[in-house]
């Protein structure tokens, strides 16, 4: 695993969007796996402000997210798809038909599940997954006890995530109960992984990250074993890290 330290979430983000970038002018048929969530904001806004100012297109590039709410409708404001159209897809030249969540509305689950993977797989795999991390140090929705060989699934989500994400919606009752995440092994499958961490509520998930051996209890330390993971983390998500070096 390559640790970059850096000083702030700005610097994060800059740093997270010049690899992105940098990938998609080398590849511009890049697959690129995306996150939700406060902390890749910045790595959008990044990436937003590079295509106006330089032209970087993503004309065709296609993504895959992470995960999405079960029960909440595409156009719902709280869903992933519409947090991906409003932090990123809007800004840049994607192709609408070249974007791809998990469809949480889907009649059946189960078989939404088997369906996104197959189409993971058709697109050729991931090139690149940006991940953030849980303060329970979950990836995508996969919470603490999740087996690592799991492909995408239904999950319920835990007390503590629902909370963290309560931020979004009027108040923690309105947050699903339920969300489609991809598994552990799809995010595995990824050719090259890129984590962002800022911030002290994740100093504990980023110890536990750079100093623990693999666990199911720490769902991120699933990563350990693959060969190209690269973690950006700022001050304050480094600050326990040195205690156990
Ligand atoms: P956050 O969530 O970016 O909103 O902190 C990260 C996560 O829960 O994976």
């Amino acid at each position: 695993m390559k640790t970059i330290s850096v000083s702030n979430e700005k610097e994060m983000s800059r740093k997270a969007a010049e690899i992105i970038i940098a990938l998609i002018r080398e590849n511009p048929n890049a697959v690129l796996g995306l996150a939700t969530g406060g902390t890749p904001e910045g790595t959008y806004r990044a990436l937003a402000l590079d295509h106006q100012k330089n032209k970087t297109t993503y004309r065709s590039v296609r993504t895959v997210n992470l995960d999405e709410y079960v029960g909440l409708d595409a156009n719902d404001p709280n869903s992933y798809h519409a947090y991906m159209e409003e932090h990123l897809f809007r800004h840049i030249d994607i192709p609408q038909d070249q974007h791809f969540l998990p469809n949480g509305s889907a009649e059946s689950l189960e078989a939404e599940c088997r369906r996104y993977d197959r189409m993971i797989e058709r697109l050729g795999g991931i090139d690149l997954q940006l991940l953030g991390i849980g303060e329970n140090g979950h990836i995508g929705f996969n919470e603490p006890g999740t087996p690592f060989q799991t492909a995408t699934h239904v999950v319920t989500l835990t007390e503590s995530t629902r909370r963290a994400n309560a931020r979004y919606f009027e108040n923690i009752d309105e947050v699903p109960a339920q969300a489609i995440t991809m598994g552990i092994s799809t995010i595995l499958k990824s050719k090259a992984i890129l984590l962002l961490a800022s911030g002290e509520k994740k100093a504990d998930a980023v110890r536990r990250l750079l100093t623990e051996t693999q666990n199911t209890d720490f769902p991120a330390s699933s990563l350990i074993a693959h060969p190209n993971v690269t973690v950006i983390a700022d001050r304050e998500a480094m600050s326990r890290v040195h205690l156990y070096q």
